[in-house]
């Protein structure tokens, strides 16, 4: 059978809902792939078909059969379902950093026997730092390595477009969520801190907020509740108090930031005088998420340029365009 054929069987197996023949495709599909030395797609695949992973948690995942709540006044979606491949080893951030995440997922697998123990799995956790440090990233892995759907909520939308709405959109989304277990993640939750000085709209945001918090105190069921903020020093002491974990994301280090500078240089052959020290020493203050942006140009440039390898002054020049770059932001040189 060639390898169309093939696809051709999955298809009608597929729409024949035939789900015998289609695992029988599929299989030869991935022992194909096995054939060619392709094991990495393989063993892709492999989990793809299966869902494998962790059976405990497999066990209490959730059958999407339950409407997204929508804003009732103009029906927009108050949450959004994502899925995500990645794991730990794609987030370079600071070994303390990293063992906390990681203990988060593993009191979460071990939940069982935590509560043999009368104790309970982290379930509300802060992750607070500066922008493209890694907090939404964070979240989108935690989903991939425990195997369930993100729920991904942009807390401001919820909030700042109809004050009134709020309450009963809130709800809504709290009853969603009760519904299975999720990883939700209350992303842009800087909300709270924002409109401090707006006396009128103060008053309406600090209602809304403790409506939150009460939701989030009675909250059911066994999802992860992940808020992220970039604005961590103006949130009062009754909202710390409500998360059992906060994590806090540095601006890299110059080692780490020649981890990143690496691992997303990586889809592209380098010159051999390349030194990622010295570039690490030049961006001082760069979050992953700019040196991500620097790479993309830079490999941009080369590819643009008919060139195979990628050149110190490819990096060197976007590393400096990006300062520069910066400097127009914070007025340091203005628009002449
Ligand atoms: N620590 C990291 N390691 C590797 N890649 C990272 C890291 N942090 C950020 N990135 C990259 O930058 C992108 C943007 O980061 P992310 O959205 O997680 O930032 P953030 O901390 O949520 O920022 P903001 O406060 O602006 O929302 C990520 O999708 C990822 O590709
Ligand atoms: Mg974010």
């Amino acid at each position: 059978m060639t390898t169309s054929e093939l696809i051709k069987q999955l298809f009608l197996s597929f729409s024949n809902k035939d789900n015998e023949s289609f695992e029988l495709a599929a299989r030869e599909y991935i022992e194909r792939e096995k054939r060619k030395k392709h094991n990495i797609v393989a063993k892709d695949l492999e989990k793809a078909l299966y869902n494998s992973g962790d059976i405990s948690i497999s066990k209490k995942r959730f059958k999407n059969n339950i409407p997204i709540p929508r804003d009732t006044e103009k029906g927009f979606p108050l949450l959004e379902i994502q899925h995500f491949e990645g794991s730990f080893n794609d987030l370079i951030i600071s070994k303390e950093t990293k063992e906390q995440l990681e203990q988060i997922v593993r009191e979460f697998k071990d939940s069982d026997i935590l509560a043999t123990y009368n104790l309970q799995y982290k379930k509300k956790i802060l992750l607070c730092g500066k922008p493209g440090t890694g907090k939404t990233f964070s979240a989108k892995i935690m989903s991939s390595v425990l195997n369930i759907p993100l729920i991904y909520i942009r807390f401001d939308a919820i909030i700042s477009s109809y004050l009134g709405e709020t309450a009963g959109n809130l709800r809504k989304v709290f009853d969603f969520i009760e519904h299975a277990t999720w990883i939700v993640l209350f992303d842009e939750f800087d909300i709270i801190g924002k409109n401090r000085d707006d006396n009128h709209e103060h008053g309406e945001i600090k209602r809304v907020v403790n409506n939150f918090l009460q939701m989030l105190d009675n909250l059911k069921g066994d999802s992860i509740i992940l808020a992220a903020t970039n604005h961590q020093n103006i949130l009062d002491p009754a909202i710390w108090r409500r998360f059992d974990d906060v994590i806090y994301y540095n601006l890299p280090d110059a080692k780490i930031r020649q981890q990143i500078f690496e691992i997303y240089l990586k889809p592209m052959k380098r010159e051999s005088n390349i030194d990622l020290e010295k570039i690490s020493h030049l961006t001082e203050n760069f979050s992953p998420a700019d040196i991500k942006m620097v790479t993309e140009e830079a490999m941009k440039t080369t590819i643009i340029n008919s060139k195979n390898l990628i050149s110190m002054i490819d990096i060197e020049t976007s590393v400096n365009k990006f300062i520069r770059r910066e400097k127009v932001r914070n007025n340091e040189i203005g628009a002449k």
